[in-house]
């Protein structure tokens, strides 16, 4: 079966099954649509979790789920990515490399790359200034903000600026790391607003 026919067929076992739904959509032109849910109104009232299907997410892309009227980023980390986040260089720039402000995440996540899964990076796409939604910016390079990028997330709207795991650079506008949401995974599916078993 190809991919296609994949993502539809479960696309009919979650709305049957579960009911919870979620517009997935990607970030920016360079980014993969995979698969597309609309939310009902109730759900989106409610603020119920929302699922989507990250087996064939490959490595260093990103797509962003809707979940309670926010973006969330789900990422693929690379190797490479995990590597840089662990660097003395790197952390040497954020404002709180170790996740010590507890309210940004839950505690499974607070860890050296603010994850569940190590390569799997889950964050609100919801700059912590004033709410804009920061830019996906892989690529290691200079860039116009920032001549010693080594990717991460971009905000447009006042200049902040996000490692490959969300936290927040010394001396922008944003306050503090992007939040992680509560979330679990089992096999393909990745469910966003709910703990699952945390034992
Ligand atoms: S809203 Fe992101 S820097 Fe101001």
């Amino acid at each position: 079966m190809n991919q296609d026919g994949v993502n539809k067929g479960r696309r009919r076992f979650l709305m049957g099954a579960t009911g919870a739904m979620g517009a997935v959509g990607g970030v920016g032109v360079a980014w993969p649509l995979l698969s597309s849910w609309q939310p009902s109104e109730r759900a989106k009232a409610i603020g119920a979790p929302v699922a989507v299907d990250v087996g064939s997410l490959g490595e260093g892309e990103m797509i962003s789920v809707e979940w309670r009227g926010k973006p969330i980023f789900i990422v693929r980390r690379t190797a490479e990515m995990l590597e840089t986040l662990r660097s003395d260089e790197l952390r040497g720039r954020l404002s709180d490399p170790d996740s010590d402000n507890q309210n940004q995440q839950p505690e499974y996540a607070r860890n050296d790359v603010r994850s569940r899964e190590e390569e799997l990076l889950v964050v609100e796409g919801f700059c912590t200034h004033l709410g804009c939604a920061p830019q996906y910016r892989p690529q290691v390079e200079p860039q116009s903000f920032d001549d010693n990028w080594l990717g991460g997330f971009f905000c447009a709207c006042h200049g902040s600026r996000f490692d490959m795991a969300g936290r927040v650079f010394r001396g922008v506008p944003a306050p503090s790391n992007l939040a992680v949401p509560p979330h679990f995974r089992e096999g393909d599916m990745l469910t966003i607003g709910e703990d699952g078993e945390t034992a």
